[in-house]
């Protein structure tokens, strides 16, 4: 039986990663003759370019049409200035929302080749496997009420509302803890519970749920102390499970244990495993169009796709190997260059993982 994915590029830099990635997932197609067929569309800036707004309806239906969604990163400097209502971050927003794609996994491994290529002491990152779970479509990203007023003196006034459910907070919950029995089983869960009271009552339900899990340990931490245990010691961590902005800001922090934000890939799932697949990082306009960008967190994107949405993972764990391959021939971007090695282009990268296929 066929599948669809859907190929959304993006700004910046998404069109030359993604045009990597989808090398690549090409040439695993062909190889496995996995029956994998595109369909393509705009999200973000592109759209607007198009459409006049960052998720046009079309693109939302291919997307719900879709088995799984391959995502370069949305937004730049050209539409920095639009009203926050048609940015193309809001674009993003709403597909995730609308798709209900709330579990948001973000895995910092660190390959043993690039352990010099972190800023951290080699000691501190090497052997580290985490992987951190966002819940994407809650908390202050989206609570109501949120804008700015103005105020009776006349001062305006910018609000935004840190709110969750129970249900949100629980099926993000059963997702880590899921996660964890599959791996280390030890889940870490985040929160500001000494001054939000929203997190109060996240720590209470992950207390509650944990029972459901007794062969998994489940601890606390203040989101302030989880920041500065990342950088000081994050292999004590195997999952983390956090809210939608401590997850958002934790998972850019681990991104850097690993060598390169280039180096992180996500997957956005829905309760059925429906995803889709994006790069931690975004559309870096400062190096967009150089042909310098690192490929390898959206190749590594098509793999979890390839593992989560179309269950073909003896195909994701080819990709796997194969960028290690890469890694092992001394092949770098130059965001995790290092001395000795050899310095190479996005597509070049690309180029090296399909002939490691
Ligand atoms: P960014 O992640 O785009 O860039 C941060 C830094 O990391 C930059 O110096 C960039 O050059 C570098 N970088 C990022 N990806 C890289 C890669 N693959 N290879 C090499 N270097 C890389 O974050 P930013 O600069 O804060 O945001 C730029 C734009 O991207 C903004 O419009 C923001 O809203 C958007 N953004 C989108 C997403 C997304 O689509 N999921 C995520 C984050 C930011
Ligand atoms: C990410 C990005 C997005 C987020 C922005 C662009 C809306 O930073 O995917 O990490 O904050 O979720
Ligand atoms: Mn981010």
């Amino acid at each position: 039986m066929s599948k669809t994915v859907l190929i959304l590029p993006g700004d910046g830099i998404g069109p030359e990663i993604v045009a990597e990635a989808k090398k690549v997932l090409d040439a695993v197609n062909h190889q496995e003759n996995l029956g994998i067929e595109y369909s393509h569309g705009k999200l973000g800036g592109a759209s607007i370019d198009e459409y006049g707004v960052p998720l046009s309806d079309e693109t939302l239906a291919l997307a719900r049409e879709s088995d799984a969604i391959l995502l370069g990163a949305v937004g730049g400097p050209k539409w920095d200035e639009l009203d926050s209502a048609i940015r193309p971050e809001k674009g993003l927003l709403k597909i995730r929302s609308e798709l209900e794609l709330f579990a948001n996994l973000r895995p910092a491994i660190l390959y043993p080749q690039l352990a010099d290529a972190s800023t951290l002491k080699p000691e501190v990152v090497s052997g580290l496997d985490i992987l951190i779970v966002r819940e994407l479509t809650g908390g202050i990203y989206f609570g109501q009420p949120r804008g700015i007023r103005t105020l009776e003196n006349g001062e305006r006034q910018g609000y935004n509302t840190y709110v969750y459910a129970e249900h949100e907070i629980e099926r993000i919950g059963r997702n880590a803890f899921e996660m964890a029995r599959k791996r280390n089983k030890k889940v870490c869960s985040v929160d500001k519970a000494n001054v939000l009271e929203a997190t109060v009552l996240w720590r209470e339900v992950m207390d509650r749920l944990s029972a459901e899990y007794p062969d998994v340990e489940l601890s606390h931490m203040y989101v302030d102390n989880a920041a500065m245990q990342l950088v000081r010691a994050p292999k004590q961590f195997d999952v983390l499970v956090t809210g939608n902005m401590f997850g958002d800001i934790l998972s850019d922090a681990a991104a850097m244990l690993t060598g390169s934000i280039g180096m992180l890939p996500s997957a956005s799932l829905d309760k059925n495993g429906c995803g889709m697949y994006e790069p931690c990082h975004g559309s870096a306009p400062d190096i967009a169009g150089q042909g310098i960008a690192n490929p390898l967190a959206t190749i590594l994107s098509v793999a979890m796709m390839l593992r989560y949405s179309l269950d073909m993972p003896a195909a994701a764990e080819q990709i796997e190997t194969a960028v290690s391959k890469v890694l092992d021939q001394g092949l770098r971007t130059p965001d995790i260059y290092t001395d000795g090695m050899k310095k190479v282009s996005t597509s070049e990268m690309g180029d090296a993982v399909v002939a490691a296929l």
